[in-house]
């Protein structure tokens, strides 16, 4: 495959999700160009709406318009938040904060996905939670007046960290935080900064000590760099051209896979690098590469979580073996994706396993080909969508369209950035 031209993705998800949530808290209406329509963006505005906030459709091209207030309104029935793990658990965060109960629910995979990690340090802060299953949705929240918190995080994860940000916001309490293998991303931080709140960070530790109520926001949401990667892998894969996705996020934070990108040879340039609201965006100017394998340590998963699925199928065009260390949050993702990657590898004629928390894969040059079970799982139906562009490749996706989950239009972009061959 032969690429060219420029493509442009949809707006981030983890930003969309964030500015929903502070705009639904800030007396007055929000304006949010970018925001993305993807279907976890559409749950977390469908149980605002719920809680009595006044959002506009999203529609893609289209602004949103949020009518938000200091605080939120009892809902009548159970707040359903689909696949999305992010509103699930920042909505905890918000919800501990209210004076009413409210009842969390979501689909089979949510449904599996930890959530103690979160009620656990918000309990702390007073809140209540009654689930038939202590970790697992559906929960229900009693929120209330809250205590300041300080508190280490059990895992690097930027939704706990929200969430209990979040909690300090609404609650007017201080909170003190530390992350044991890195800092994950940080857009809650920046967020709040740009809101005018002071977020310090020393030591290692993230002080927030909120002062005021949010005030309405007027902001466009940069490209998801974590969609991005899908393109650029894609290109990095290609036989040659060049591809350019423009103006998508270039925070330290979510870029980790640029940095074991290049180590592994690629060729990926940022250019046009802006400020918009306290997040860097930029352009990704991507050159196809010979790969050669490398290892992810520990302190890089963070910065680079939700772009393993596809590192690991690049990892499979590349030569030698490449080695991603401890990688167990995988396992509560979408999907159990460290075994959902390993397995779909495998299918596909790559030698891959998973040793305890590690996953290694081996680079070959045989064409791809099998049927890749995803379980719904949108990060791995994009990343063997990739995998499927290699010459000769034969790949089916048993649930293509579960990538409407974070990225609409993902396989039209695929096709359009191909150039003649
Ligand atoms: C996200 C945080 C990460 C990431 C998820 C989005 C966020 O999850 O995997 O896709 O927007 O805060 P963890 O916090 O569980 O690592």
């Amino acid at each position: 495959m032969i690429v060219h031209g420029s493509v442009a993705v949809p707006g981030d998800k983890s930003i969309t999700h964030r500015i929903l949530l502070l705009a639904a808290l800030a007396p007055g209406r929000s304006r949010l160009r970018g925001a993305l329509t993807s279907l976890d963006a559409r749950s977390t505005a469908r149980v605002l709406r719920q809680l009595g906030v006044r959002i506009s459709p999203l529609r893609s091209g289209a602004p949103v318009q949020v009518v938000g207030a200091r605080r939120l309104r009892r809902p009548s029935t159970a707040l359903h938040c689909g696949n999305s793990g992010t509103t699930a658990r920042l909505l905890l965060g918000v919800l501990a904060g209210h004076r009413f109960p409210a009842i969390l629910t979501g689909d089979p995979s949510l449904r599996r996905r930890p959530m103690r990690r979160v009620t656990d340090p918000l309990s702390a802060m007073g809140a209540k939670f009654v689930g038939s299953t202590p970790d697992l949705l559906p929960i229900e929240v009693r929120g209330g007046p809250l205590f300041a918190l300080q508190y280490r995080l059990p895992v690097s994860s930027a939704q706990i960290k929200s969430a209990l940000l979040l909690a300090g916001l609404v609650g007017s309490v201080e909170v003190r935080l530390r992350e044991p293998n890195g800092l994950s991303r940080d857009h809650t931080e920046r967020l709040l900064r740009a809101l005018g709140y002071t977020v310090a960070t020393e030591g290692g530790w993230i002080h927030f000590s909120p002062d005021s109520t949010p005030t309405p926001l007027d902001i466009a949401i940069p490209g998801d760099t974590s969609s991005a990667a899908f393109l650029v892998g894609a290109a990095v894969l290609a036989d040659g051209g060049a591809l350019r996705v423009e103006q998508v996020g270039t925070n330290p934070t979510r870029i980790g896979f640029i940095d074991v990108l290049r180590r592994m040879g690629a060729r990926i340039e940022v250019e046009n690098e802006v400020d918009r609201y306290g997040e860097p965006v930029g352009d990704l100017i991507v050159v196809p590469s010979d790969l050669h394998g490398t290892t992810v340590l520990a302190g890089e998963i963070p910065r680079l979580i939700d772009e393993i699925p596809l590192l690991a199928v690049l990892a499979s065009r590349a030569k030698g073996t490449t080695t991603f260390r401890d990688v167990g949050e995988l396992r509560v993702k979408e999907s159990d994706r460290l075994a959902l990657i390993a397995a779909n590898l495998r299918t596909v004629g790559v030698r891959a396993e998973v040793n305890g928390a590690d996953l290694f894969v081996e680079g070959c040059d045989r064409p791809p080909r099998g049927r890749v079970v995803t379980e719904g799982d949108h990060r791995i139906a994009m990343a063997f969508g990739v995998l499927g562009t290699t010459r000769r490749a034969k790949i089916q996706v048993d649930n293509p369209s579960c990538s409407d989950v974070s990225f609409p239009g993902f396989w039209y972009a695929l096709q359009r950035m191909r150039g003649r061959k």
